[in-house]
């Protein structure tokens, strides 16, 4: 993992966010305050936002920080090093156009990208290091590999359900993180993951099918984030999960994702590669 300290010599790493008035938003220029290597030099709202021109650190709630908010992506790109979007899946083709042009390495931590969107991320990872990742905290990335190398150990009469929970605020479900999990799973039993098996559910009249890989999502209040994967056999139960108390976790990850990310020609990452390879 990262030290916290730029090396000797080095600059600290020049961010921009997308989506800075955003909660994911609010927590990074929390959690860029406790560390060094990084500075957040631009801070990217909505077009329509109301909020243009305001101080990033005054809305964070920290003082004044002297980066005042702007719309404007292609010039808050040319004073950064990295960029990392944390907006609404509508602003992903645009992200990634302006972030390709710039030749700025991105992290995508916004979850919810439709399938619609995967040609453009393909071609991006051709000219910039591209890291998409719906979930940046470090403790799930774990999960997945775990989850993973159960679902390759066990038997298939072990049924695999993956059970979610967020906040009411939360649009998209199962949550990005509800399907790495589903689709890291399915990979390891050679099986095509259907999210549909939850609709299937909802509308009653199908028992589980042998091999399927069910969902089950709740919303409510303000749980940060719930991920429990149930490997369920005949007379026993694998449980593993991943309980987020603190939005904190998804911003430190990011940022430690980013200062990986910076360090890696053009490509295609995920969380697995800034845990699995230094
Ligand atoms: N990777 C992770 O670990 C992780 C963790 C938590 C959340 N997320 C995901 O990150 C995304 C943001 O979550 P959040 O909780 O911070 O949501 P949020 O509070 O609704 O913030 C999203 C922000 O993005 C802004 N935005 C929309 N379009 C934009 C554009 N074109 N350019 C710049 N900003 C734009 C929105 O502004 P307006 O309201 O003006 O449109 C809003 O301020 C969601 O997809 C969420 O699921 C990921």
């Amino acid at each position: 993992m990262t030290t916290h300290a730029p090396s000797e010599g080095q600059r600290a790493l020049r961010l921009a966010i997308i989506g800075a008035a955003g909660r994911m938003g609010q927590s990074l220029v929390h959690a860029a305050r406790a560390r060094s290597d990084v500075i957040i030099e631009a801070g990217v709202v909505s077009p329509s936002s109301e909020l243009v021109g305001r101080d990033l650190g005054e809305i964070a709630g920290i003082g004044a920080l002297g980066v005042a908010l702007t719309a404007d992506l292609p010039a808050a790109l040319a004073a950064c090093d990295v960029a990392l979007d944390f907006s609404r899946p509508r602003a992903t083709a645009a992200n990634l156009a302006a972030c390709t042009a710039a030749g700025k390495p991105l992290l995508i931590g916004t979850s919810g990208l439709g399938p619609d969107v995967q040609h453009e991320l393909e071609r991006a990872a051709r000219h910039i290091a591209l890291l998409v990742a719906p979930n940046t905290s470090l403790g799930v990335t774990l999960l997945i590999e775990l989850a993973r190398q159960c679902a390759r150990a066990l038997p298939g009469q072990f049924d695999i359900e993956i059970i979610e929970a967020h906040h009411r605020h939360k649009i998209d479900a199962p949550s990005g993180t509800a399907l790495a999990l589903g689709h890291a799973v399915a990979e390891s039993r050679g099986v095509t993951l259907d999210p549909a098996v939850l609709l299937h559910r909802v509308a009653g009249g199908h028992a589980r099918r042998q091999g399927d890989i069910g969902f089950a999502v709740v919303r409510g209040g303000d749980l940060v984030g719930e991920h429990t994967v149930l490997f369920a056999g005949p007379g026993e139960q694998v449980t593993l999960g991943h309980r987020a108390t603190d939005r904190g976790v998804f911003a430190r990850g990011a940022l430690d994702a980013a200062v990986w990310l910076a360090r890696h020609p053009p490509g295609r990452y995920g969380m697995r590669d800034v845990l699995l390879k230094q």
